[in-house]
């Protein structure tokens, strides 16, 4: 049996008993979800029906809900979210070129996730430190003054990966 396999049926028994810890409790729809994105990371399309059966909703009810939360994923997010500015103040420091060499590090482009997920790369409008400028963010840390060395010291190991 293949690992992948393996992963597929640990998340599908995960799903159930989260599922049946709320079984007809309709305005646990939120917390439900919640708790299968902390356990699994996100909520795969295949939770949403046994979800709809459980709380007697219509699995368009449950997808609406998912769309509506930006903070509720169906797809697979790295451990570490990392995140570039591409504000104003960091664009015009360099923030662009900061980008490119973490998208050429991770081996993804905005928006994916690597194949280990380790890292999902994402960018923001501004991060709020503007006077630091460039900056990131991973995980819960963030990067002030951002340039290539310091992008191949948080990264360097991980080049050619992906
Ligand atoms: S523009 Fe990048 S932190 Fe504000």
């Amino acid at each position: 049996m293949d690992k992948s396999r393996v992963t597929l049926e640990t998340a599908s028994t995960r799903i159930e008993n989260i599922v049946a810890e709320y079984r007809d409790q309709k305005w646990a729809l939120i917390p439900l979800l919640q708790k299968i994105q902390e356990e699994l990371g996100y909520i795969p399309p295949e939770a949403i029906q046994p979800i709809a059966k459980a709380l007697d909703l219509f699995p368009s009810q449950v997808q609406g809900v998912i769309t509506f939360y930006t903070q509720l994923y169906t797809t697979p997010r790295g451990k570490m979210v990392v995140r570039v500015c591409r504000g104003t103040a960091c664009h015009v420091r360099g923030g662009k070129t900061i980008l490119k060499l973490v998208k050429r590090h991770l081996g993804i482009d905005e928006g994916q996730t690597t194949p280990d997920f380790e890292y999902t790369l994402e960018t923001v409008a501004c991060i709020g430190v503007c006077a630091l400028a460039p900056n990131m963010v991973i995980g819960g840390t963030t990067y002030g003054r951002m340039n290539p060395k310091k992008v191949a010291q948080l990264f360097g190991e991980r080049k050619g990966e992906g």
